[in-house]
């Protein structure tokens, strides 16, 4: 009979063993909730493809900001759905425009009990659908953009975001956006960049939260699903442009640049559990196929695990009561 000397089973025989010698843990401060804002006055709007997420109106996002603050998560990332969109995305620009209007409702919602965050990017303002202005040969115009994602961060910090995530893949928007800010005066909002994200069928669903009209798609700026180096070299560029934080996305199926990017980051690294993963988990276990809870739980963990330091979850408030061990709401 073989007796082993070395037995890795001992620190996993109990319990209390186990949550002593578990290398990760979750928190609810380092949970992001992605949150859709949607114009008009009418009631919140369910989402199909993202069971249990809604578009909010300005006032059920204040109950919903309410409740994070509550569950104790970090914040909330603003996406604005707009009733009307143009050609260079003219709604994301406007003090008054949904996702600008929200900003402000909810900043004095939260007060400092979480972080106010912004998406920075033009693809739910335009009404072809992109996350830029368009050439006249139809392909993004990286440098036109920028402009725009210039005079959009000016906005948005004017209207209270404390943290402007840039998430559409515009070459040198760090930089452009971080030098619009601190001429104007606001040098201290933050900039979150999606410094690594891919061009992938995970964001599906998001696509129906933000009613988008994209005919085609974005592989012409977001990244090849095939390339991994190319996402450790986006992050160090997007750190030398200025970023507070990078960002790697989707998660799920890129825990290796998520590794490689937190390996050689000297800012903190977040991820992105983007609206496809959350669909994947909820119909499986819809159809009872999966433990919801575990799935949930061990999803964001490995995300955890695999080096961010935070994660963006439509579970956000769900996930922190758990962890807190509050009655599910
Ligand atoms: C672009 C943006 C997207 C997501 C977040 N910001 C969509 C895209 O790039 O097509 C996707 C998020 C998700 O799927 O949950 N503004």
């Amino acid at each position: 009979m073989i007796n082993p000397v070395i037995r890795p089973r001992r620190l996993r025989s109990t319990p209390a063993l186990r949550r002593l010698a578990s290398e990760t843990r979750l928190h609810p401060s380092e949970l992001v909730l992605p949150m859709f804002v949607r114009e008009g006055t009418g009631a919140s709007v369910p989402i199909k493809s993202m069971p249990g997420v809604v578009q909010h109106t300005v006032d059920s996002a204040r109950r919903a900001v309410a409740q994070a603050a509550e569950a104790g998560i970090g914040g909330i990332m603003l996406f604005g759905v707009p009733n009307v969109r143009d050609a260079i995305g003219t709604g994301a620009t406007d003090p008054d425009g949904i996702l600008n209007a929200a900003t402000r409702a909810l900043v004095a919602e939260a007060g400092d009990a979480l972080v106010v965050q912004t998406d920075l990017c033009l693809d739910e303002f335009t009404d072809h659908g992109h996350c830029g202005v368009l050439s006249v040969d139809g392909t993004v115009d990286n440098d036109t953009t920028l402009e725009r994602y210039r005079e959009m961060a000016l906005v948005q910090a004017a209207s209270g975001s404390q943290l402007l995530g840039l998430s559409g893949m515009m070459d040198g928007q760090v930089a452009a956006v971080r030098e619009a800010l601190d001429q104007s005066g606001y040098v201290g909002t933050a900039v979150l960049a999606y410094s690594a994200k891919y061009a992938s069928a995970f964001y599906g669903p998001f696509r129906d939260a933000v009613e988008s009209t994209l005919v085609g798609d974005r592989r012409s700026y977001q990244l090849d699903p095939a390339n991994r180096r190319e996402g450790v070299r986006e992050a160090l560029l997007d750190i030398s442009e200025g970023a507070d934080i990078v960002m790697v996305k989707p998660a799920g199926s890129y825990l290796d640049v998520l590794a490689d990017v937190s390996a050689v980051s000297d800012i903190p690294v977040w991820a992105y559990q983007v609206s496809g993963e959350y669909a994947m988990i909820e119909a499986a276990a819809a159809h009872g196929w999966i433990d919801r809870r575990r799935a949930i739980e061990e999803s964001v963990l490995s995300i955890r695990r695999a080096g961010a330091d935070a994660v963006l979850t439509y579970w956000a408030v769900e996930l922190a009561d758990w962890l807190t061990e509050r009655p599910t709401r």
